[in-house]
């Protein structure tokens, strides 16, 4: 049988000549093939090109100059490059044993899964190479937190988070993969329905170099784990309402400095526009910036969107105050969500629209109930 070990790679020189000599000798009953899929900054691809001059197996590497959707990014290109449909998915630096490769394969062969997901806490697997009690307790407790966020779908897995799996790539669509941050795994057990079975293996130590995980990791991994349940809207909404809060607490401090009315409004909501922006780009439509217009045209769309709706709104509210005869606690509840529902459609619509060359050819009509599904309603995949 053969098999593709994808290999995402960053700055992980040191780590190379020892990875493809353990998996070169332990790889039995199965012919592997290496595919590093690299976007170091330091001299890991001229490492990689040599180790696989002298090689005993097939090593490739792809070098990505514009790395798109960073570790997630790297392991989708790597999918959908390999020469098997049967992939392993494993570390760089050594923590995923290169000799638990063939117990995946085994497992594989009895023929009844699409994916095989080596797990720390199935049975006796350990996560003994985790590099702290802290990391050990993040690990664990996120592992919990997104269990219970996806019951049905999660329930053969115990250990989502795990970057060490092998994946039947027949079984998904993988241009249709949402690549973000640091955990592939999960995006697709979330997104696909697949027969999956665990093997336990100890998660070591890293064998050389820094690990690449950072606080901001988290904060995006909390992202991708609301997005996927409720949709893109739940994030969206989530930063609108952090915004208020903010828009709030400046205008508050800058009367208090003795600033006046109006120019502190004007001040606390640009700030906030800007704010906004900058997390909606991280955080919301992070999957769609590469194919939408430039970030200066997506601002300058948001920008005018928003500070429309802010002249819009007051007047739009009054009007409705005056003529249906409500309080102007629920005009303005009702004009706030109206506006919050437009806002949405508008950027995920036309602020991150794919550029013409690379909109598929459906028409407007069709593309706009799509991508409206597809954005806002996408529902909790259970
Ligand atoms: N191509 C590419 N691009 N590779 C990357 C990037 C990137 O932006 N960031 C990290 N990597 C590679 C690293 O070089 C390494 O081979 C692998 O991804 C994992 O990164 P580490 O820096 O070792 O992170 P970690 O050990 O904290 O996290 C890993 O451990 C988790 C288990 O706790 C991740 O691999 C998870 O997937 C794994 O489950
Ligand atoms: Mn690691």
């Amino acid at each position: 049988m053969q098999v593709t070990i994808v290999v995402p790679t960053f700055n992980e020189a040191p780590n190379v000549a020892e990875l493809v000599q353990r998996v070169a000798g332990s790889a039995h009953g199965y012919d592997p093939e290496i595919l590093f899929v690299d976007d170091s900054t330091d001299d890991t691809p001229r490492v990689i090109e040599q180790v696989a001059k002298s090689a005993p197996i097939p090593v490739r590497l792809i070098h990505r100059d514009h790395p798109v959707g960073g570790l997630s990014g790297a392991v989708t290109t790597g999918l959908a490059a390999a020469t098997a449909d049967v992939c392993v998915v494993m570390d760089g630096d050594l923590q995923h044993p290169p000799e638990d490769i063939a117990r995946l394969v085994t497992r594989f062969r009895r023929g009844d899964v699409d994916m095989v997901v080596a797990s720390r806490y199935a049975e006796d697997g350990n996560s003994a190479g985790l590099a702290d009690g802290s990391r050990v307790l993040v690990s664990r407790g996120s592992t919990l937190v997104t269990k219970a966020m996806f019951p049905i779908r999660l329930k053969d897995v115990s250990d989502p988070m795990t970057g060490f799996f092998l994946l039947d790539r027949r079984a998904v669509d993988v241009a249709d993969l949402k690549p973000r941050g640091f955990k592939i795994l999960l995006e697709i057990l979330a997104r696909e329905s697949l027969r999956v079975a665990e093997i336990p293996f100890s998660f070591a130590s890293r064998h050389a170099g820094e690990s690449k995980a950072t606080f901001m990791q988290g904060v995006n991994f909390l992202a991708q784990l609301t997005a996927l349940r409720f949709g893109k809207m739940s994030v969206f909404a989530l930063i609108g309402a952090l915004g208020a809060v903010a828009n709030l607490a400046i205008v508050w401090v800058l009367s208090h400095m003795g600033v006046h009315d109006l120019p502190a409004m004007i001040v606390a909501a640009e700030i906030t526009i800007i704010a906004n922006f900058i997390l909606q780009e991280r955080f919301v439509f992070q999957d769609m910036r590469a194919e939408a217009s430039g970030v200066f045209s997506r601002f300058a769309k948001s920008a005018a969107f928003n500070n429309a709706e802010l002249i819009i709104r007051i007047p739009i509210t009054a009007l409705m105050i005056s003529s249906w005869h409500i309080s102007v606690v629920i005009a303005t509840a009702m004009t706030l969500v109206a506006a919050f529902i437009v806002r949405f459609l508008f950027h995920s619509l036309v602020v991150y629209a794919p550029r013409r060359s690379a909109a598929r050819k459906a028409s407007p009509a069709t593309r706009f109930v799509e991508e409206l599904d597809r954005q806002s309603l996408s529902p909790g995949e259970l």
